[in-house]
């Protein structure tokens, strides 16, 4: 069909091959591509509209006819073939977009306590079901809290016992809880009954059972009459509900400068019930905490009448006791972030 002269029949045929041009279509960029060459500006379509001029005057009328027809039925097929693929891409989405609701849901990574907190939420809850009330202090120290006012003097050996990080300026980070002890006393007349749970520092080289910083809970309790028996007792419940009713206490006699007597306290071993295994060293004895009777030397510092008033200290490492409780062989592990670890509490 070129430009000028074209007859009536040539249109009627190319009308069905175009029509079926546009059924065959694979996809809606051949459709556009169709209707760009048909009905576009530069069309045939056009082209044959501009040629009516060469046809006589009976027959413009008829050819123009004709040709609107063939624009309006490409136009129309066109169209229909452009909604079939718009529909069929829909229900393609729909297939796809499918909500399969048997399925189980996208499971949230929720936190979790960290087995430290864990174990000093236990440690806090027994006690204070015991009627002991919660006390803190702050983790940078004087040297006086820290040392001094625990009857520790300077050059005295018992410092020591604790690498201490020294802050300048008379500051240290606190090397255990007790400080804690004389904080409260300074404020609060006995009788007195808390404890006092927080972090502690030690310049010691990381290792299977010692890491800079770690967990501590003390306890404090003063009144008048008050002696080792009733600290025995207490830290015989706290244990059996600690770590099991057949669990026994053993007192070593020991040294705190703070405490007058002192003994180291020990569990009968959680793993072996006391016949002696690895984790006791074949002792059948655990260590847990250390404790004493409240020194004189130190209700001095805290101006308490120790003809008076008497009474019990006792401080514990909560990392130990969650290593014994989860059955947990290295303290570093607690330090890690290593959520395979922390997600088995
Ligand atoms: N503060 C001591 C320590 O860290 C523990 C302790 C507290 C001992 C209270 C006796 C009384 O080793």
């Amino acid at each position: 069909m070129s430009g000028n002269a074209f007859s009536l029949k040539d249109i009627g045929d190319i009308q069905n091959d175009v029509l079926d041009e546009i059924s065959q279509a694979g996809s809606l960029q051949v459709l556009e591509e169709l209707r760009v060459r048909w009905l576009g500006r530069k069309g045939i379509v056009q082209d044959y509209l501009k040629n009516l001029g060469t046809l006589s005057k009976e027959e413009r009328p008829v050819a123009g006819k004709v040709i609107n027809e063939l624009k309006d039925a490409v136009k129309t097929a066109l169209e229909v073939s452009a909604n079939g693929f718009q529909a069929s891409e829909t229900i393609r989405r729909l297939n796809d977009e499918k909500i399969d609701i048997t399925l189980p849901g996208v499971r949230r990574n929720f936190g979790r306590i960290h087995p430290i907190t864990k174990a000093m939420a236990s440690i806090l809850e027994i006690f204070i079901e015991l009627g002991f009330s919660v006390k803190e202090g702050p983790e940078i120290e004087t040297e006086y809290y820290n040392f001094e006012a625990l009857n520790i003097p300077e050059n005295h050996p018992a410092r020591d016992m604790q690498d201490t990080f020294y802050v300048n300026g008379g500051w240290v980070l606190r090397t255990h809880t007790s400080p804690i002890q004389i904080r409260v006393m300074e404020n609060n007349p006995p009788p007195l009954r808390f404890i006092a749970p927080g972090k502690a520092f030690r310049s010691d080289p990381p290792d299977a059972s010692h890491t800079p910083m770690f967990h501590q809970v003390e306890g404090l309790f003063v009144d008048e009459g008050v002696h080792f028996g009733h600290l025995k007792y207490i830290l015989d419940v706290f244990a059996k509900k600690m770590f099991g009713e057949k669990v026994r206490l053993r007192f070593r006699p020991s040294f705190f400068p703070f405490t007058e007597p002192s003994a180291e306290v020990d569990i009968s071993c959680i793993i072996c019930k006391g016949k002696g295994c690895r984790v006791c060293s074949r002792t059948g004895w655990l260590e847990i905490l250390g404790a004493g009777m409240v020194d004189p030397e130190v209700f001095k510092a805290v101006d308490i009448d120790s003809e008076r008033y008497t009474g019990f200290a006792f401080g514990m490492g909560i990392e130990r006791i969650a290593m014994l409780k989860y059955g947990i062989n290295d303290i570093r592990l607690f330090f890690e972030n290593d959520k395979r670890f922390l997600d088995q509490f």
